[in-house]
Formats: C-alpha cells, sequence, structure tokens
C-alpha cells in the first residue's frame, strides 16, 4: 500500500488520468485547476498496482516507493532482454479506445494460445468473442445485478462491492470498463476431479494467460475481468445469458481493445522470494 502521492505541481497539467485509471478511484482532483490528492482514509485501499505513476504522462506523479523501471526499449526482435522488457511492460488496461480490434487479429491471438500447454495435451478450451458493445453492457448489468443480490447475504466478497455499485449508479462501468471486446475461454462443463478432466480449469487459465501476453504484440491491451466471471459462475441469468454451447463451463474472461493510455514505466512488485534446496 502507498502511504501517499506526490505531486509536481509544475508539471501536473492536471489531466485526470491517474484518477481514471486507479482501480480503487482513490485519487481526485477536486476541482478542473487542483492537482490530485489521495484522501487518508482512502488509502487503506490502495492495491499498490502503480497505475497511477507508471500511466501518468508528464511523470508528475510519484509514490512513495522506490521509482519504477526505466521505460523499456522498443522491441524489435526476441531477445533475453527483449523478451523480459515485454513481459515486465505488460499492464492491466482499464481503458480502451472505442475501435474494435479487427477479428483477424483476435483470431490471430487465438491462434497463438492454441499452443498453450495443456494437461495430457487434452486441449480442452474453447472460445467465446462479444464484439457487440450492447452484449457487453448487458454482461456488465447482470454482474451488478448479480452483486446487488447478495447485499443481503454474508458472501465473503460483498464488502467489496458497493463501490462498484455507486460507479454503476453515476453511469461509470467499472465491470467491463467499456471494453470493446470480452474474451471468454470456455471447457467442458464438471472438470472436477474425478468425474471430469481436473487439468481443464488451469488450461484455461494457461490459455488466457498466453492470450494476455501475446495482444500486447498486436498493440492490444487486456484486463482480466474477475468480476464477470465471479458472476458468471455464481449467478444463473448471467450464466443463461452467455449461453455457453452445451456441457461447457466458462473458466474466466478478459476484456481487449485498444489502450488509451500507455504506460511510460513499470510500477515495482514485490521482491523475489525464492527457496533454493
Ligand atoms: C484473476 C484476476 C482477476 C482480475 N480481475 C480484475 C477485474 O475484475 N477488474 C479489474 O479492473 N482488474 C482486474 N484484474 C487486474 C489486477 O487488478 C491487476 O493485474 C493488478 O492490479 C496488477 O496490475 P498489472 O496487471 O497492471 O500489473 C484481475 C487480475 C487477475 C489476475
Ligand atoms: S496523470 Fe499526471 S499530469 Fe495528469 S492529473 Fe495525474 S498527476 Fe497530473
Ligand atoms: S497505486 Fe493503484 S490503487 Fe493505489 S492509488 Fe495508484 S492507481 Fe490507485
Amino acid at each position: 500500500m502507498v502511504t501517499g502521492i506526490h505531486i509536481d505541481e509544475t508539471l501536473c497539467t492536471r489531466c485526470g488520468v491517474c484518477s481514471s485509471l486507479c482501480p480503487g478511484e482513490l485519487i481526485s482532483l477536486p476541482t478542473p485547476s487542483s492537482v490530485p490528492e489521495i484522501p487518508p482514509e482512502k488509502l487503506i485501499r490502495c492495491i499498490d498496482c502503480g497505475h497511477c505513476e507508471v500511466f501518468c504522462p508528464t511523470k508528475a506523479l510519484t509514490r512513495d516507493h522506490q521509482a519504477g523501471l526505466p521505460p523499456s526499449p522498443e522491441i524489435k526482435s526476441l531477445t533475453p532482454e527483449l523478451l523480459t522488457s515485454y513481459l515486465m511492460n505488460r499492464r492491466s488496461i482499464r481503458m480502451f479506445r472505442s475501435e474494435s480490434v479487427p477479428p483477424e487479429i483476435l483470431l490471430h491471438i487465438l491462434e497463438i494460445a492454441r499452443y498453450a500447454p495443456t494437461g495430457g495435451n487434452g486441449q480442452p478450451v474453447e472460445w467465446l468473442i462479444i464484439r457487440d458493445l450492447e452484449t457487453i453492457r448487458k454482461i456488465s448489468e447482470l454482474s451488478i445485478d448479480w452483486m446487488r443480490s447478495i447485499q443481503s447475504s454474508d458472501h465473503p466478497l460483498k464488502a467489496l462491492f458497493p463501490k462498484f455499485l455507486a460507479q454503476w449508479d453515476r453511469g461509470i462501468d467499472g465491470i467491463c470498463r467499456n471494453a470493446p471486446h470480452l474474451i471468454m475461454a470456455h471447457i467442458p462443463s464438471g472438470y472436477h476431479f474425478p468425474k471430469g478432466k481436473p487439468m481443464a480449469f488451469i488450461d484455461g487459465i494457461i490459455a488466457l494467460t498466453h492470450v494476455d501476453i501475446a495482444a500486447q504484440a498486436f498493440g492490444v491491451g487486456t484486463c482480466w475481468a474477475g468480476l464477470v466471471a465471479m458472476a458468471a459462475v455464481e449467478y444463473d441469468p448471467l450464466r443463461c445469458f452467455l449461453d455457453l454451447p452445451e456441457e461447457r463451463e466458462l473458466v474466466y474472461a478478459l476484456m481487449a481493445g485498444y489502450p488509451r493510455y500507455k504506460p511510460g514505466k513499470i510500477p515495482e512488485r514485490k521482491p523475489l522470494n525464492v527457496e533454493w534446496r
């Protein structure tokens, strides 16, 4: 968790990018001419993603942390250095440009993921790509309905959701974040041991991870749509709406589209913790 953010007022253009990209909606610009701030009582909700810092276009914002790494060089061919840089530069994208990614590019990315490892080479993963904005909107709406439906229960995650409900009521989609596409991986139902293929769920996550990594090479940004995935498992109206093929169930979903903003550096992460034996 950061203990605060620092703004170089001479560099800050008051563009609001930091505020709009903060996944916790923690940063505010009280007036159009003020610099961004995080009220101290909100700091506890900071997930330390570093996006406010690395996406700031003028490098005006720093956090109470060591600085992120310098920007990576342009990637032209695959060397260990460039692969390192490529992978470390991947960031979750939460604001998208409105234009669609051409279907052939999405298919190219999924072709790459077709070669991801699968348990016993079972290759159980199939895909649903949603490109219709109204359908994506409806998926967000049903996810919100699910969040509302569990507010009076003892669901362990319910405390996380009032923020998304309040956003929705203000006309902001914090679920699919106006992404122009959702990429969904699905597998045969009942993969749980001992009935089905116990590794199929992991196969799906690995395939989605390959999509997440490959997309960047095509200029496509992604973000794991965890809220949609949870709602789709727990909430029948959303599961029915997705209407996956018979005997198939969702593994997880990724939002995808062209990023509106690009990070200028890499945020720091927890240090590597390795035990050698
Ligand atoms: C399983 C999983 C679920 C996630 N679900 C969401 C989500 O529903 N909404 C969102 O904005 N980000 C989601 N994220 C993105 C994480 O918040 C993000 O990966 C993390 O803050 C680190 O930032 P980075 O990906 O830019 O390094 C999810 C990530 C993972 C791996
Ligand atoms: S993103 Fe940077 S320049 Fe824009 S308001 Fe935030 S601190 Fe200022
Ligand atoms: S580090 Fe992430 S969660 Fe914390 S204030 Fe910055 S953008 Fe928000």
